[in-house]
Protein backbone atom coordinates (compact mmCIF):
# COMPACT_ATOMS: atom_id res chain seq x y z
CA UNK A 1 0.00 0.00 0.00
CA UNK A 2 2.77 2.15 0.73
CA UNK A 3 4.56 2.33 -2.85
CA UNK A 4 0.69 2.52 -4.20
CA UNK A 5 0.32 5.75 -2.19
CA UNK A 6 4.10 7.09 -2.97
CA UNK A 7 2.77 7.16 -6.90
CA UNK A 8 -0.16 8.79 -6.03
CA UNK A 9 2.25 11.23 -4.46
CA UNK A 10 4.86 11.38 -7.48
CA UNK A 11 1.43 11.79 -9.86
CA UNK A 12 0.29 14.86 -7.76
CA UNK A 13 3.69 16.30 -7.66
CA UNK A 14 4.32 15.87 -11.57
CA UNK A 15 1.01 17.68 -12.21
CA UNK A 16 1.75 20.65 -10.12
CA UNK A 17 4.38 22.30 -12.90
CA UNK A 18 3.02 25.78 -13.78
CA UNK A 19 3.28 27.48 -17.12
CA UNK A 20 4.62 31.42 -16.62
CA UNK A 21 1.87 33.75 -18.07
CA UNK A 22 3.65 37.41 -18.27
CA UNK A 23 1.93 39.76 -16.30
CA UNK A 24 -0.06 37.29 -14.69
CA UNK A 25 1.80 34.87 -12.82
CA UNK A 26 4.01 36.50 -9.99
CA UNK A 27 7.69 36.13 -10.47
CA UNK A 28 8.86 35.37 -7.24
CA UNK A 29 11.99 36.67 -5.39
CA UNK A 30 13.01 33.28 -4.70
CA UNK A 31 11.30 29.97 -3.34
CA UNK A 32 11.59 26.38 -2.85
CA UNK A 33 12.62 24.37 -5.97
CA UNK A 34 10.90 20.89 -5.55
CA UNK A 35 9.40 17.99 -7.40
CA UNK A 36 8.26 14.61 -6.95
CA UNK A 37 11.68 13.58 -5.23
CA UNK A 38 10.90 15.85 -1.80
CA UNK A 39 7.04 15.07 -2.09
CA UNK A 40 7.84 11.44 -1.58
CA UNK A 41 10.50 11.60 0.38
CA UNK A 42 8.91 13.50 2.80
CA UNK A 43 5.76 11.01 2.72
CA UNK A 44 7.79 7.95 3.05
CA UNK A 45 9.22 8.90 6.27
CA UNK A 46 5.75 9.94 7.41
CA UNK A 47 4.15 6.76 6.72
CA UNK A 48 7.36 4.88 8.76
CA UNK A 49 5.86 6.29 11.28
CA UNK A 50 9.26 7.60 12.73
CA UNK A 51 8.91 11.49 13.53
CA UNK A 52 11.81 12.83 15.96
CA UNK A 53 15.53 12.45 14.71
CA UNK A 54 17.13 9.51 13.15
CA UNK A 55 18.96 7.47 10.21
CA UNK A 56 18.14 10.36 7.51
CA UNK A 57 18.75 13.34 9.57
CA UNK A 58 22.61 11.88 10.69
CA UNK A 59 23.06 11.15 7.07
CA UNK A 60 21.66 14.82 6.34
CA UNK A 61 24.20 16.30 9.07
CA UNK A 62 27.33 14.64 7.53
CA UNK A 63 26.59 15.02 3.73
CA UNK A 64 25.66 19.16 4.82
CA UNK A 65 28.59 19.66 7.07
CA UNK A 66 30.93 18.58 4.08
CA UNK A 67 29.77 20.96 1.93
CA UNK A 68 30.54 23.57 4.47
CA UNK A 69 34.00 22.01 4.86
CA UNK A 70 33.11 20.71 8.38
CA UNK A 71 32.69 17.05 9.87
CA UNK A 72 30.19 17.59 11.89
CA UNK A 73 26.81 18.94 11.42
CA UNK A 74 23.84 19.41 13.99
CA UNK A 75 20.34 19.61 12.51
CA UNK A 76 18.21 21.73 13.59
CA UNK A 77 14.78 23.89 13.27
CA UNK A 78 15.83 27.09 11.49
CA UNK A 79 19.03 29.17 10.33
CA UNK A 80 18.13 31.34 13.72
CA UNK A 81 18.95 28.80 16.44
CA UNK A 82 21.61 27.40 14.19
CA UNK A 83 23.12 31.02 14.78
CA UNK A 84 21.99 30.76 18.56
CA UNK A 85 23.58 26.97 19.23
CA UNK A 86 26.85 27.92 17.37
CA UNK A 87 27.42 31.26 19.71
CA UNK A 88 26.51 28.86 22.68
CA UNK A 89 28.97 26.56 21.20
CA UNK A 90 31.42 29.26 20.97
CA UNK A 91 30.83 31.04 24.58
CA UNK A 92 30.91 27.76 26.65
CA UNK A 93 34.25 27.07 24.67
CA UNK A 94 36.04 30.81 24.18
CA UNK A 95 34.91 32.58 26.97
CA UNK A 96 36.47 31.74 30.50
CA UNK A 97 36.71 35.19 32.23
CA UNK A 98 33.91 36.41 34.41
CA UNK A 99 33.86 39.61 31.58
CA UNK A 100 31.82 41.18 29.04
CA UNK A 101 33.87 40.07 25.74
CA UNK A 102 32.88 42.08 22.12
CA UNK A 103 32.22 40.57 19.04
CA UNK A 104 32.72 41.95 15.82
CA UNK A 105 29.98 41.61 13.49
CA UNK A 106 27.97 43.79 10.24
CA UNK A 107 25.87 46.35 10.89
CA UNK A 108 23.77 45.68 7.63
CA UNK A 109 22.19 42.39 8.58
CA UNK A 110 20.20 39.79 9.16
CA UNK A 111 18.77 39.74 12.76
CA UNK A 112 19.23 36.38 13.72
CA UNK A 113 22.94 36.74 12.69
CA UNK A 114 23.49 39.65 15.77
CA UNK A 115 20.33 38.99 17.51
CA UNK A 116 22.81 36.24 19.79
CA UNK A 117 25.46 38.27 20.46
CA UNK A 118 22.93 40.42 22.44
CA UNK A 119 21.19 37.72 23.97
CA UNK A 120 23.73 35.95 24.87
CA UNK A 121 25.59 38.77 27.01
CA UNK A 122 27.90 39.90 24.55
CA UNK A 123 28.73 43.59 23.31
CA UNK A 124 28.65 43.93 19.59
CA UNK A 125 31.06 46.20 17.69
CA UNK A 126 29.29 46.91 14.57
CA UNK A 127 31.26 48.19 11.32
CA UNK A 128 29.68 49.30 8.24
CA UNK A 129 29.72 47.28 5.01
CA UNK A 130 30.96 48.49 1.36
CA UNK A 131 28.17 48.79 -1.12
CA UNK A 132 28.29 46.35 -4.05
CA UNK A 133 30.22 43.34 -2.51
CA UNK A 134 28.19 44.14 0.82
CA UNK A 135 31.47 43.06 2.59
CA UNK A 136 32.67 44.47 6.11
CA UNK A 137 35.03 47.65 5.76
CA UNK A 138 38.45 46.04 6.44
CA UNK A 139 39.65 49.16 7.97
CA UNK A 140 37.06 49.01 10.27
CA UNK A 141 37.34 45.08 11.28
CA UNK A 142 41.16 45.26 11.34
CA UNK A 143 40.94 48.27 14.09
CA UNK A 144 38.04 46.75 16.01
CA UNK A 145 40.20 43.75 16.53
CA UNK A 146 43.05 45.86 18.36
CA UNK A 147 40.45 45.94 21.32
CA UNK A 148 41.65 43.52 23.81
CA UNK A 149 38.13 42.51 24.81
CA UNK A 150 37.28 40.88 21.17
CA UNK A 151 36.32 37.27 21.08
CA UNK A 152 34.68 36.47 18.11
CA UNK A 153 33.70 38.06 14.52
CA UNK A 154 30.37 36.63 13.48
CA UNK A 155 28.72 37.39 10.05
CA UNK A 156 26.73 36.37 7.22
CA UNK A 157 27.76 35.93 3.69
CA UNK A 158 25.48 38.51 2.72
CA UNK A 159 23.20 37.18 0.02
CA UNK A 160 25.81 34.67 -0.99
CA UNK A 161 28.34 37.33 -1.96
CA UNK A 162 31.50 35.96 0.20
CA UNK A 163 32.98 38.08 2.21
CA UNK A 164 36.58 37.83 0.83
CA UNK A 165 38.76 38.33 3.91
CA UNK A 166 37.25 35.34 5.76
CA UNK A 167 40.63 33.41 6.00
CA UNK A 168 41.97 36.22 6.84
CA UNK A 169 40.09 37.50 9.66
CA UNK A 170 40.06 33.60 10.49
CA UNK A 171 44.04 34.19 11.24
CA UNK A 172 44.11 37.41 13.12
CA UNK A 173 41.07 36.00 15.89
CA UNK A 174 42.94 32.76 16.25
CA UNK A 175 46.17 34.58 16.91
CA UNK A 176 43.87 36.78 19.92
CA UNK A 177 42.59 33.09 21.14
CA UNK A 178 39.03 33.95 19.49
CA UNK A 179 36.60 32.45 17.29
CA UNK A 180 34.72 33.15 13.76
CA UNK A 181 31.26 32.15 13.26
CA UNK A 182 30.01 32.08 9.55
CA UNK A 183 26.67 32.61 8.49
CA UNK A 184 26.53 30.55 5.37
CA UNK A 185 22.69 30.95 5.68
CA UNK A 186 22.47 32.62 2.13
CA UNK A 187 25.32 31.18 0.81
CA UNK A 188 25.70 27.41 0.56
CA UNK A 189 27.80 26.47 -2.26
CA UNK A 190 29.33 29.65 -2.40
CA UNK A 191 33.43 30.09 -2.83
CA UNK A 192 36.17 32.23 -1.54
CA UNK A 193 40.03 32.06 -1.40
CA UNK A 194 39.73 31.26 -5.29
CA UNK A 195 37.54 27.75 -4.69
CA UNK A 196 37.51 27.08 -0.99
CA UNK A 197 33.92 26.41 0.37
CA UNK A 198 32.18 29.06 2.24
CA UNK A 199 32.37 27.31 5.58
CA UNK A 200 36.10 26.67 5.92
CA UNK A 201 37.49 29.28 7.62
CA UNK A 202 35.65 29.31 10.73
CA UNK A 203 34.88 27.52 14.47
CA UNK A 204 31.27 27.15 13.35
CA UNK A 205 29.29 27.69 10.16
CA UNK A 206 25.38 28.09 9.78
CA UNK A 207 22.60 27.33 6.91
CA UNK A 208 19.01 28.12 7.14
CA UNK A 209 16.81 25.58 5.25
CA UNK A 210 13.62 27.82 5.01
CA UNK A 211 12.07 27.90 1.66
CA UNK A 212 13.37 30.69 0.37
CA UNK A 213 17.40 29.01 0.97
CA UNK A 214 19.27 27.29 -1.55
CA UNK A 215 17.88 24.07 -0.04
CA UNK A 216 15.05 23.83 1.69
CA UNK A 217 13.47 21.39 4.30
CA UNK A 218 10.51 23.62 4.86
CA UNK A 219 12.10 25.45 8.11
CA UNK A 220 15.31 24.18 9.56
CA UNK A 221 19.00 24.66 10.37
CA UNK A 222 22.56 23.29 10.24
CA UNK A 223 25.24 23.87 12.59
CA UNK A 224 28.41 22.39 11.55
CA UNK A 225 31.75 22.38 12.96
CA UNK A 226 35.19 20.46 12.49
CA UNK A 227 35.81 19.71 16.00
CA UNK A 228 33.31 17.01 17.62
CA UNK A 229 33.82 17.98 20.94
CA UNK A 230 31.95 21.58 19.73
CA UNK A 231 29.56 19.21 17.63
CA UNK A 232 28.70 17.69 20.93
CA UNK A 233 28.49 20.72 23.01
CA UNK A 234 25.74 21.95 20.40
CA UNK A 235 23.90 18.58 20.52
CA UNK A 236 23.52 19.47 23.98
CA UNK A 237 22.20 22.96 23.83
CA UNK A 238 19.80 21.93 20.93
CA UNK A 239 18.26 18.82 23.04
CA UNK A 240 17.42 20.49 26.29
CA UNK A 241 20.93 20.64 27.85
CA UNK A 242 21.04 17.49 28.35
CA UNK A 243 24.44 15.73 28.80
CA UNK A 244 23.73 12.93 26.71
CA UNK A 245 25.35 13.03 23.23
CA UNK A 246 23.89 10.08 21.76
CA UNK A 247 22.80 10.33 18.09
CA UNK A 248 22.19 8.04 15.53
CA UNK A 249 22.28 4.50 16.15
CA UNK A 250 24.27 5.28 19.48
CA UNK A 251 20.56 6.04 20.66
CA UNK A 252 18.95 2.66 20.67
CA UNK A 253 22.05 0.99 22.39
CA UNK A 254 21.78 0.53 25.90
CA UNK A 255 24.67 1.35 26.53
CA UNK A 256 24.69 4.47 24.38
CA UNK A 257 28.26 6.39 23.31
CA UNK A 258 29.36 6.79 26.49
CA UNK A 259 29.63 3.68 26.61
CA UNK A 260 28.21 4.16 31.05
CA UNK A 261 24.43 5.41 29.98
CA UNK A 262 23.31 4.01 33.61
CA UNK A 263 26.30 4.98 36.02
CA UNK A 264 26.17 7.69 39.37
CA UNK A 265 26.27 10.88 37.20
CA UNK A 266 24.62 12.73 39.62
CA UNK A 267 27.47 11.76 42.28
CA UNK A 268 24.54 10.68 44.71
CA UNK A 269 25.24 7.10 45.03
CA UNK A 270 22.04 6.49 42.91
CA UNK A 271 22.26 4.92 39.28
CA UNK A 272 20.92 7.16 36.82
CA UNK A 273 20.44 7.49 33.27
CA UNK A 274 22.85 9.46 31.29
CA UNK A 275 19.63 10.53 28.92
CA UNK A 276 17.91 12.31 31.72
CA UNK A 277 21.11 14.37 32.93
CA UNK A 278 21.50 18.07 32.07
CA UNK A 279 24.71 19.83 32.24
CA UNK A 280 23.27 22.92 30.23
CA UNK A 281 20.72 25.68 29.81
CA UNK A 282 19.18 24.10 26.99
CA UNK A 283 16.74 24.55 24.77
CA UNK A 284 15.24 22.34 22.51
CA UNK A 285 15.16 23.21 18.78
CA UNK A 286 15.22 20.19 16.96
CA UNK A 287 13.37 19.68 13.57
CA UNK A 288 11.90 16.34 12.47
CA UNK A 289 13.06 13.42 10.62
CA UNK A 290 10.52 13.66 7.52
CA UNK A 291 12.55 17.49 7.03
CA UNK A 292 16.26 15.73 6.81
CA UNK A 293 14.56 13.26 4.39
CA UNK A 294 13.28 16.44 2.28
CA UNK A 295 17.14 17.62 2.49
CA UNK A 296 18.46 14.46 1.55
CA UNK A 297 16.35 14.56 -1.71
CA UNK A 298 17.34 18.83 -1.89
CA UNK A 299 21.32 17.86 -1.80
CA UNK A 300 21.39 14.92 -4.43
CA UNK A 301 19.98 18.11 -6.63
CA UNK A 302 22.55 21.11 -5.39
CA UNK A 303 25.13 21.01 -8.23
CA UNK A 304 22.40 21.99 -10.96
CA UNK A 305 20.73 24.22 -8.15
CA UNK A 306 23.63 25.85 -7.90
CA UNK A 307 25.22 26.44 -11.49
CA UNK A 308 21.42 28.11 -12.15
CA UNK A 309 21.76 30.80 -9.27
CA UNK A 310 25.46 31.52 -11.31
CA UNK A 311 23.27 31.74 -14.70
CA UNK A 312 20.73 33.57 -13.61
CA UNK A 313 22.96 36.08 -12.54
CA UNK A 314 24.90 36.54 -15.41
CA UNK A 315 21.73 36.73 -17.07
CA UNK A 316 20.41 39.35 -15.13
CA UNK A 317 23.63 41.44 -14.53
CA UNK A 318 24.17 41.56 -18.22
CA UNK A 319 20.86 43.68 -18.78
CA UNK A 320 21.26 45.56 -15.30
CA UNK A 321 25.12 46.62 -16.87
CA UNK A 322 22.68 49.11 -19.12
CA UNK A 323 21.37 50.96 -15.94
CA UNK A 324 24.86 51.58 -13.73
CA UNK A 325 24.19 55.08 -14.10
CA UNK A 326 21.57 54.68 -11.73
CA UNK A 327 22.28 51.34 -9.62
CA UNK A 328 25.08 50.33 -7.46
CA UNK A 329 25.11 46.58 -9.12
CA UNK A 330 26.04 43.47 -6.94
CA UNK A 331 29.56 41.90 -7.28
CA UNK A 332 31.20 39.06 -5.80
CA UNK A 333 34.88 40.05 -4.97
CA UNK A 334 38.05 38.71 -6.36
CA UNK A 335 38.66 35.28 -5.32
CA UNK A 336 35.15 34.73 -4.65
CA UNK A 337 32.47 32.93 -6.66
CA UNK A 338 28.86 34.02 -5.16
CA UNK A 339 26.55 30.85 -5.38
CA UNK A 340 23.92 34.09 -5.13
CA UNK A 341 20.80 34.09 -2.88
CA UNK A 342 18.96 37.16 -4.71
CA UNK A 343 19.98 40.39 -6.81
CA UNK A 344 20.58 43.34 -4.71
CA UNK A 345 20.61 46.73 -6.61
CA UNK A 346 20.91 50.06 -4.46
CA UNK A 347 19.88 53.19 -5.66
CA UNK A 348 22.70 55.76 -6.34
CA UNK A 349 21.94 59.28 -4.72
CA UNK A 350 21.90 60.83 -8.41
CA UNK A 351 19.28 58.70 -9.41
CA UNK A 352 16.11 60.92 -10.68
CA UNK A 353 13.44 58.18 -8.89
CA UNK A 354 13.59 56.60 -5.42
CA UNK A 355 13.57 52.88 -4.44
CA UNK A 356 9.59 53.42 -3.32
CA UNK A 357 9.21 54.53 -6.85
CA UNK A 358 10.63 51.39 -8.56
CA UNK A 359 9.51 48.80 -6.02
CA UNK A 360 5.96 49.86 -6.55
CA UNK A 361 6.40 49.86 -10.10
CA UNK A 362 7.61 46.36 -9.99
CA UNK A 363 5.63 44.75 -7.45
CA UNK A 364 2.43 46.37 -9.72
CA UNK A 365 3.55 44.43 -12.69
CA UNK A 366 3.83 41.30 -10.14
CA UNK A 367 7.63 41.09 -10.12
CA UNK A 368 8.39 40.62 -6.56
CA UNK A 369 11.14 42.26 -4.47
CA UNK A 370 12.43 42.73 -0.74
CA UNK A 371 14.60 45.06 1.06
CA UNK A 372 18.32 43.70 1.66
CA UNK A 373 16.74 42.49 5.06
CA UNK A 374 17.21 44.87 7.73
CA UNK A 375 19.45 46.97 5.89
CA UNK A 376 21.33 48.71 9.22
CA UNK A 377 19.77 47.39 12.08
CA UNK A 378 20.41 50.14 14.25
CA UNK A 379 17.91 52.17 12.00
CA UNK A 380 15.75 50.15 13.43
CA UNK A 381 13.22 50.16 17.02
CA UNK A 382 14.49 47.24 18.58
CA UNK A 383 18.05 48.13 18.37
CA UNK A 384 17.72 51.60 19.09
CA UNK A 385 16.45 50.58 22.48
CA UNK A 386 20.20 49.69 23.62
CA UNK A 387 23.16 51.98 24.11
CA UNK A 388 25.56 50.51 22.12
CA UNK A 389 29.14 52.25 21.80
CA UNK A 390 28.92 52.76 18.18
CA UNK A 391 32.81 52.83 17.20
CA UNK A 392 32.51 53.56 13.60
CA UNK A 393 30.80 55.11 10.64
CA UNK A 394 27.84 53.14 9.14
CA UNK A 395 27.21 55.12 6.55
CA UNK A 396 26.55 52.74 3.58
CA UNK A 397 24.02 50.05 5.88
CA UNK A 398 21.95 53.07 6.55
CA UNK A 399 21.56 53.72 2.61
CA UNK A 400 21.30 49.85 1.96
CA UNK A 401 17.95 50.69 4.62
CA UNK A 402 16.86 53.40 2.50
CA UNK A 403 18.32 52.99 -1.17
CA UNK A 404 18.32 49.31 -1.70
CA UNK A 405 15.97 45.94 -2.73
CA UNK A 406 16.37 42.91 -4.27
CA UNK A 407 14.85 40.80 -7.09
CA UNK A 408 14.92 37.20 -7.48
CA UNK A 409 18.10 35.12 -9.45
CA UNK A 410 17.07 31.26 -7.69
CA UNK A 411 16.13 28.40 -10.13
CA UNK A 412 13.12 29.00 -10.06
CA UNK A 413 13.55 31.95 -12.90
CA UNK A 414 14.86 31.50 -16.33
CA UNK A 415 15.50 33.04 -19.44
CA UNK A 416 11.69 33.39 -20.70
CA UNK A 417 11.08 35.15 -17.22
CA UNK A 418 13.63 37.25 -17.45
CA UNK A 419 12.80 38.61 -21.00
CA UNK A 420 9.11 39.75 -19.12
CA UNK A 421 11.22 41.35 -15.96
CA UNK A 422 13.71 43.14 -18.72
CA UNK A 423 10.66 44.55 -20.21
CA UNK A 424 9.22 45.86 -17.13
CA UNK A 425 12.35 47.59 -15.88
CA UNK A 426 12.66 49.15 -20.02
CA UNK A 427 9.02 50.55 -19.50
CA UNK A 428 9.85 52.07 -16.13
CA UNK A 429 12.66 54.25 -17.48
CA UNK A 430 10.71 54.92 -20.70
CA UNK A 431 7.96 56.43 -18.94
CA UNK A 432 10.30 58.92 -16.97
CA UNK A 433 11.85 59.62 -20.20
CA UNK A 434 15.37 57.79 -19.19
C1 LIG B 1 21.88 35.54 6.66
C2 LIG B 1 20.75 34.90 7.39
N1 LIG B 1 20.98 34.43 8.62
C3 LIG B 1 20.00 33.82 9.33
C4 LIG B 1 18.74 33.66 8.80
C5 LIG B 1 17.69 33.00 9.62
O1 LIG B 1 17.27 31.79 9.08
P1 LIG B 1 15.86 31.17 9.48
O2 LIG B 1 14.80 31.94 8.76
O3 LIG B 1 15.93 29.76 9.05
O4 LIG B 1 15.72 31.33 10.95
C6 LIG B 1 18.46 34.14 7.53
C7 LIG B 1 17.12 33.99 6.97
O5 LIG B 1 16.83 34.28 5.83
C8 LIG B 1 19.49 34.79 6.80
O6 LIG B 1 19.27 35.26 5.57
Amino acid sequence: MKNEILDLVAQFADAQTKEFIPGESIVQYTGPTIDKDEYVAIISTVLDGWFGLGAQATKFETEVALRLSKLHGVYVNSGSSANLIALETMKELYCKEDKTYKIITPAASFPTTVNPIIQLGFEPIFVDVELGTYNMVEEQVLDALKDDDVIGIMYAHPLGIPIANTKKYYELIKQKGGFLVEDCCDALDSTYNNGDLVGKYSDAATLSFYAAHHITTGEGGMVAFSQRNAANIARSYRDWGRACFCSGKDVLSSTGACNRRFADWLGNGVITDHRYVYDRIGYNVKPLELQASMGLAQLKKLDDLTQRRKDNYVCLNAFMKSYEKYFILPTAPEGTDASWFSYPITIKDSAPFNRADIVEFLEENKIQTRNFFAGNLLDHPAYKKFDFDIKYSLENASIITNNTFMIGVWPGLNEEIYQYVFKIFEEFFKQRGL
